[in-house]
């Protein structure tokens, strides 16, 4: 678990973060999202004290690690691991090797730190390239290995910092199978920072939208993309564009239920006794919940307070497109 109060950041005169608060509930992953500079790799060094905040707490595990001495920061360190972009390996070092630097760091004994090493590296598929070095490694490969380190003190909080970015699909999807397993089997608290929205979506539990040092947005992804219209809930699922429109009238829904009947169309078309043309859809499940965004034609004789009724009885919201304030949102998203 993982606490944030009022979390303040300033170097000199700039306040980069600016009175944080969230939590990360035990075995779920978060994740942070928010354009460049907005503080997202200053908080996630907050969070272990690599960088000493300027004001607020931060508790993990119930401990606040703000009012801890050096000794027992040290200690309280070690539930935390953490895995950065790059990976930030040891050139001169073995795969094998780096994994090992946290047990040599505690005192392991050899044969113990063989062991672990031998596991870590079997968690992460690179079993066969323990002894190579960093640079004989991909990218992907890296980052694995960035990861097993990241785990060798078995921390029950880890925070990954652009572990993916610039990696290949597959490359990407091996890490956060990765990250789900531990989430799901081992029960470790995830704190990913990321800027691709397919990476949210595909691990993430909760989302906090990061903009200039304040959290502007958060909450379950599923409740995002389904409750507003926000930059963030389109960033996750955009809304496909609608080819242009004759005699019908284009119609934006989104589901604002968790569950939405799955034959809707063909009720929605029976009471308005009208056919209704989709133009452009994506629909998906996260978890048990359905999101989903559409745009639709409907005969624009139609009244439109009868439309948007029959769709809120299925769970969906509906509103007409107004020509002109489409492109107008679409700028500001
Ligand atoms: N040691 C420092 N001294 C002064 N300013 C800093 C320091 N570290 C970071 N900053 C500033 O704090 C702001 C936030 O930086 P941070 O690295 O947290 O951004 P970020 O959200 O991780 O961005 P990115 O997506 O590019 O990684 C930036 O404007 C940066 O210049
Ligand atoms: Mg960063």
């Amino acid at each position: 678990m993982i606490e944030v109060s009022g979390l303040t950041k300033a170097y000199g005169p700039t306040t980069v973060l600016d009175g944080i608060d969230f939590s990360v509930g035990d075995a779920q992953i978060a994740a942070i999202v928010g354009p460049s500079g907005a503080g997202k790799s200053t908080l996630a060094r907050c969070i272990n004290l690599l960088e000493r905040p300027t004001g607020g707490t931060i508790s993990v595990n119930g401990q606040e690690l703000t009012s801890l001495s050096r000794r027992d920061l040290r200690a309280a360190r070690r539930q935390i691991g953490t895995v950065f972009q790059s990976a930030s390996l040891l050139r001169r070092l073995t795969a094998a090797q780096n994994v090992a630097l946290p047990l040599r760091y505690v005192g392991l004994a050899e044969d113990e730190q063989r062991d672990r090493v031998r596991d870590l590296l079997d968690r992460v598929g690179l079993l066969d390239r323990a002894n190579h070095y960093p640079a004989q490694l991909s990218g992907g490969q890296r980052q694995r290995v960035g990861l097993a380190r990241g785990l060798a003190l078995c921390p029950s909080v880890l925070l990954s910092d652009e572990a993916t970015s610039g990696l290949d699909p597959d490359a990407t999807r091996s890490i956060l199978r990765l990250l789900m397993e531990l989430r799901d089997d081992l029960g470790v608290t995830i704190l990913v920072i990321t800027h691709e929205m397919d990476v949210v979506r595909t691990v993430a539990d909760a989302v906090a939208h990061l903009d200039h040092g304040r959290i502007v947005e958060h909450g379950a992804v599923g409740d995002v993309v389904r409750r507003s219209d926000s930059a963030l809930s389109q960033a996750l699922l955009p809304l496909p564009p609608a080819p242009a429109e004759g005699v019908r009238r284009t119609w934006r829904l989104r589901y604002s239920a968790p569950t939405v009947d799955p034959t809707w169309l063909a009720q929605v078309s029976r009471a308005l006794h009208s056919d209704v043309a989709v133009l452009a859809a994506l629909v998906e499940e996260h978890g048990t919940d359905q999101v989903g965004r559409l745009t639709v034609g409907l005969d624009a004789s139609l009244d439109e307070r009868q439309v948007a009724a029959t769709f809120a009885a299925q769970g969906i919201l509906a509103s007409p497109v107004v020509a002109g304030v489409d492109e107008l949102e679409r700028a500001i998203a």
